[in-house]
């Protein structure tokens, strides 16, 4: 029997729901064209970020002020460094137009930023390159002593009508777990303009590095233990708040994204799995996503979409406190 395995994703409509989730991979024309073809739904590109952007007219700026380019060691150096990894805003834009050009499936554009400010015009830059929607990456680790957290969910709310306010096509914003309510924060950012999340990005903790005594920036790959946050805050938020829901973090096989699609997923973003395991890994797991719903009698994903979220379940409290009574009890059971 063949499954109708289709979904709408920010208004967009997807053959699939597995969309390759921003990460080297789909910065390079060559592995996007993989993905596609290993069968990606829909390609976020790596983010551009803020302070890249900011350094880019900064050094326009002083080429016309002072007659020479502000030097990058102003800015730690990091910034040169980073254009290796997203090819920087000036041929950020290059890479958006070859990818519209050379692939069918919606190509997102991704901005990482954290404040509002000259830099999101860029997002306007993104959609005439001809992005298919953005996705607004706010990664900011709140290290201010004296901000307090509605200050910075504040500032979230500021930067995301910011975006919106600039672009017509549709935008998602990737966010962290690390607020005091998630689930509140989530309905504002959606009336702020947002037409859909990600959960969730992952922050990456630096290590220390004991025998140079200094500390080591180092990005580990998630495991399928990482899908457990994903899948709760989905079950939660789907059916509660009005936009698209994505997940992303610990997706690895056809089962985790069966999961998430009952849990109220609309599309699941791969990284990690394809970093590891390369691009067509993507096809084994829509093929085996695909299969588990033809053997459980499915005629379509939308029919098993969202039916275990907490809004649906049966057994709501499982998403919450008197479900961490029951795991304890369960595990210590077994002794
Ligand atoms: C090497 C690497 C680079 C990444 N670059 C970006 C990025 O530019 N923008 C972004 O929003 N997320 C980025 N991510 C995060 C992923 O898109 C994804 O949200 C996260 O890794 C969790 O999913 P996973 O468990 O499938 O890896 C990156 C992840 C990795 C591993």
């Amino acid at each position: 029997m063949t499954v109708d395995i289709s979904t709408k994703y920010l208004g967009l409509r997807l053959p699939n729901p597995l969309v390759a989730s921003a990460s080297p991979l789909t910065g390079k024309l060559e592995t996007l064209l993989q993905l596609e073809e290993a069968g990606a739904a829909a390609a976020v590109l790596p983010s551009l970020f803020e302070e890249q952007i900011e350094h880019d007219s900064w050094a326009v700026h002083d080429l016309y002020e002072y007659g020479s380019a502000i030097s990058p060691e102003a800015f730690g150096g990091y910034v040169p460094e980073m254009e290796s990894y997203n090819t920087g805003p000036e041929h950020y834009l290059e890479l958006l137009e070859q990818a519209k050009e050379k692939l069918e499936i919606p190509v997102i554009a991704s901005l990482n930023g954290m404040s509002p400010g000259g830099w999101t015009k860029y997002a306007r830059y993104m959609e005439e390159a001809g992005a298919d929607a953005l996705e607004l990456n706010v990664y900011r680790v709140a290290t201010d002593v004296n901000m307090t957290g509605g200050e910075i969910e504040q500032s979230y709310i500021d930067l995301v009508s910011d975006v919106k306010g600039s672009i017509g096509i549709p935008l998602a914003v990737k966010i962290s777990p690390y607020f005091s309510s998630l689930a509140s924060m989530a309905r504002r950012l959606i009336e702020a303009g947002a037409d859909g999340l990600v959960l969730f990005n992952r922050f990456y903790q630096p290590d220390i590095n004991l025998e140079e005594l200094k500390v080591k920036p180092d990005i580990v790959l998630s495991s399928p233990v990482n899908l457990r946050l994903p899948l709760r805050w989905t079950a939660i938020l789907s059916g509660r708040i009005n936009g698209s829901l994505a997940a992303s973090s610990g997706v690895h096989t056809g089962e985790d994204v069966v999961k998430l699609v009952l849990a109220g997923a609309d599309v699941t973003q791969m990284a990690s799995a394809l970093l590891k395991y390369g691009p067509s890994h993507l096809a084994t797991v829509l093929f085996e996503m695909e299969s588990w719903f033809a053997e459980h009698d499915y005629t379509s994903l939308e029919q098993g979409k969202g039916s275990l979220s907490q809004a649906h379940s049966a057994d709501p409290e499982s998403f919450e406190r008197t479900n961490y009574m029951r795991s304890l009890v369960s595990y210590s059971s077994r002794y």
